[in-house]
């Protein structure tokens, strides 16, 4: 992707990963549309960043997808950059009842809606001769998480279309670009106990992915988990749940020595 000039779409960037990528895209020189549900963190957003402009829509609504594309591509006839970022995760038992509510909204949050945005716009951005699709997975598409079991399938299944939409658009002037990033510390992941990448620090380095024309941007600890679902799917899976699992006071991940905050003070310092 060239680094300026280019008329770009982030889905849910009116907060998080995708409000830091549209506050780095603007001022390289870009123009920005961002869309959400909520107007208030819209404003917001606009008001921090002059110049963003901001489209209130729910895109796992079909009727208001339509409706973004039709106002989008209406306003903007340059459109060239889709980035698919709007996402939902909730930490659910898999064999609880809810479970089945919990998995229809995140598939029409996290699959239905980027796939069909996808279809609505590829045909202008086929006229484009640097066009540029990228959808926002995780890390957990290599390994599953089980505490938020529904968001990682509906993340696998975005990776297995990311890869199925790269293949049929070879040798077009569509590019294709999965972004995997680990825990980023955003609204999103509040209930995640483990490590986070600051917001700054995961827009930066998607960035620069961009720039640099990568296919599969996959950040931090989400390389870790691509490196041992090859080499140990079974065991990394394991030892990762388990980590995921206990209980977020008492989480020690392998190479950060914390002590837990009800740990005696003489204690810490031993450990
Ligand atoms: N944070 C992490 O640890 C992490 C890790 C790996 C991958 N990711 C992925 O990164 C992407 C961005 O996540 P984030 O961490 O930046 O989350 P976030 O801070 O919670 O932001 C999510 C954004 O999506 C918007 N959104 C949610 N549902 C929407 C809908 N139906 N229609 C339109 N907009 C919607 C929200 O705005 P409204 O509520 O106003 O609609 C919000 O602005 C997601 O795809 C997520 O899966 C995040």
């Amino acid at each position: 992707m060239r680094r300026s000039g280019n008329t770009v779409l982030i889905t849910g960037g009116g907060s998080g990963i995708g409000l830091a990528l549209a506050e780095r895209l603007l001022a390289a020189g870009n123009t920005v549309i961002v869309c959400g549900r909520d107007p208030a963190r819209l404003d917001a957003a606009c008001a921090r960043l002059p110049g963003l402009v901001a489209i209130r829509a729910d895109v796992a609504d079909p009727a208001a997808r339509e409706a973004l594309v039709r106002e989008v591509t209406g306003r903007f006839p340059a459109l060239n950059v889709l980035i698919n970022n709007a996402g939902h995760v909730e930490v659910c038992d898999p064999a609880a009842p809810a479970h089945v509510e919990v998995l229809r909204h995140e598939i029409a949050v996290n699959l239905l809606a980027p796939v069909a945005l996808t279809m609505l716009l590829l045909p202008r951005l086929r006229l484009r001769d640097d066009a540029c699709i990228v959808n926002v997975t995780t890390g957990y598409v290599f390994l599953p998480s089980a505490r938020t079991a529904p968001y990682s399938a509906t993340k696998a299944a975005m990776h297995v279309m990311t890869r199925a939409l790269r293949f049929q658009l070879r040798g077009t002037t569509v590019r294709v670009v999965e972004v995997m990033p680990p825990a980023v510390d955003t609204a999103m992941a509040t209930h995640y106990p483990g490590p986070k990448l600051t917001v700054a620090d995961a827009a930066d380095r998607i960035l620069r992915g961009l720039l640099r024309d990568r296919q599969e941007i996959v950040i931090g600890l989400s390389r870790l988990g691509r490196l041992t679902a090859r080499i140990a799917p079974n065991l990394a899976f394991g030892v990762m749940n388990r980590l995921e699992l206990r209980p977020a006071p008492a989480l020690r991940w392998p190479g950060r020595r914390r002590a837990a905050p009800d740990q005696p003070a003489s204690d810490r310092a031993r450990s």
